[in-house]
């Protein structure tokens, strides 16, 4: 592999078409922030170091970048204004100047690019100042056209808004995607202008500049124009979400889950799924969910933050679950939500149980045992326990701080021994 020197993000473009607070790299894509992707792919080609370019809200594109990827090299650069995509190169020579090796330019939000491609571009720059990406895009509309000679060698890119009609019907794009040679770029930088209908830095004009002065450059053209997507607006949004949540799936099914049908499975960045599990339609498990071997998730459930079905669990039709532990074998199938609750081995919950984990100010926390039965329709309120192979009937109601005794069964509102007096409520 051609493995670049230096990978430079730009990421400072204000996403001000996306209408939303916040830097637009950080719009969230299957339970991560869309940079996420997007460093991974920089990360993937194993460079000496990352520089990520940014702009407005740079703070928290920062935050999550040392959060999300402690250990590797990537430094920041700001951007103050945006003056175009060659400036936000141009930022960046100071550090340049001090790396060495190739470099290359990759987009903030273009977050469904393959780096593999992004690899073979490197490669195919060989001694050339530079390599271009290019895809053939069904509807051309916002991207530089690429211009070729007819034989086919690269001339340069024009711009939409400065590119007459001739131009503008060329269907060959300018996906934005780089391999420079260092030296001749940074050579070039400074002779960058504005003079277009922009007024912009144009960093496709080194690629002009490079063609004047006699090279011929290579180019990859992709075959899939969807890893092009930039994501400019909320709709763009959900188009990437749809590529990136296919990915996701693949990746679990590779690995022997089996999906039923994969566009109703809503699973985040980060779940972890045992092989032989099968996940039924219109089910959403977000990020940090683990799931073991052999369970079954669905129809219609919602997995939240900090759950974990142990080997063999099944939840389904209905059921809600947050920040719950679900045991080996237990069955949760119908109508129910689990909140703040460690379930052990063999449990049955029945139809209808909720854990009711909030008093209004606070959550609090609710224990299940081993082999318990639930019956149908019962309330837990937490925080209480039910003690191994215990039981509620029908209906309970579990009062705040109720334990039930290993064996136990206890009914009713509120819930009292069977064959007990009821005792008062604690609630
Ligand atoms: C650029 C290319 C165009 C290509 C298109 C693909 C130039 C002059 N044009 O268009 O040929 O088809 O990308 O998407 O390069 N950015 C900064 N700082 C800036 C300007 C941009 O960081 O000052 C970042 C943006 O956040 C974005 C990326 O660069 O991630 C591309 O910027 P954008 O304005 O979307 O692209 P164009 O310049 O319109
Ligand atoms: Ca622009």
């Amino acid at each position: 592999m051609a493995t670049p020197a230096t990978v430079v993000v730009l990421a400072a473009g204000q996403g001000t078409r996306m209408r939303t607070p916040g830097p637009k790299v950080l719009a969230p894509l299957c339970g991560r922030p869309m940079l996420g992707y997007v460093l991974d792919q920089a990360l993937a080609l194993e460079p000496e170091r990352v520089l990520l370019v940014t702009g407005a809200g740079g703070e928290a594109v920062e935050d999550f970048v040392r959060g999300a990827f402690p250990e590797a090299p990537i430094g920041f650069v700001r951007q103050a204004e945006q003056r175009g995509t060659g400036h936000a190169v141009m930022v960046c020579a100071d550090e340049l100047k001090r790396a060495s090796g190739a470099v290359v330019v990759l987009y903030g939000d273009m977050p469904l690019l393959r780096a593999e491609h992004v690899a073979k571009l490197c490669e195919l720059r060989a001694d050339a100042g530079a390599a271009v990406m290019t895809a053939t895009a069904e509807n051309p509309r916002g991207f530089g056209r690429i211009l070729r000679d007819g034989d086919g060698r690269l001339l340069g890119v024009v711009e939409e808004k400065d590119a007459d009609e001739a131009q503008r019907a060329i269907r060959e794009v300018n996906v934005g995607v780089y391999c420079f040679d260092r030296e001749r770029l940074l050579e070039r930088l400074p002779r960058l202008s504005t003079e277009n209908a922009q007024g912009e830095y144009y960093l496709t004009d080194i690629v002009g500049m490079l063609v004047e002065e006699g090279e011929a450059l290579p180019s990859l053209r992709l075959e899939d124009e969807r890893e092009t997507i930039g994501v400019n607006t909320i709709e763009h949004l959900s188009e990437a979400r749809v590529g990136i949540q296919m990915r996701i799936l693949s990746e679990h099914m590779a690995r022997g889950v089996v999906i039923e049908d994969p566009a109703t499975a809503y699973i985040d960045f980060g779940v972890e799924i045992g092989a032989g599990t099968h996940i039924l339609p219109c089910t959403v498990i977000r990020g940090g969910v683990r799931i073991g071997e052999g369970c079954e998730v669905g129809p219609f459930t919602h997995l939240r933050v900090g759950t974990e079905l142990a080997d063999g669990a099944e939840v389904g039709n209905f059921t809600e679950a947050k920040k719950a532990f679900v045991g080996e074998g237990t069955k949760a199938k119908h109508l129910t939500y689990l909140g703040d609750v460690s379930i052990g081995k063999g449990a049955n919950i029945g139809a209808g149980t909720i854990v009711a984990n909030y008093d209004g100010t606070n959550k609090h926390h609710t224990d299940i045992g081993d082999r318990a039965f639930i019956g149908s329709g019962s309330i837990l309120i937490a925080p209480s326990k039910v003690g191994e192979g215990a039981l509620t009937g029908a209906g309970a109601v579990l009062t705040r701080g109720s334990e039930i005794p290993a064996g136990a069964s206890w009914v009713g509102v509120p819930a009292h021994p069977i064959g007990a007096p009821k005792k008062d409520s604690k609630g």
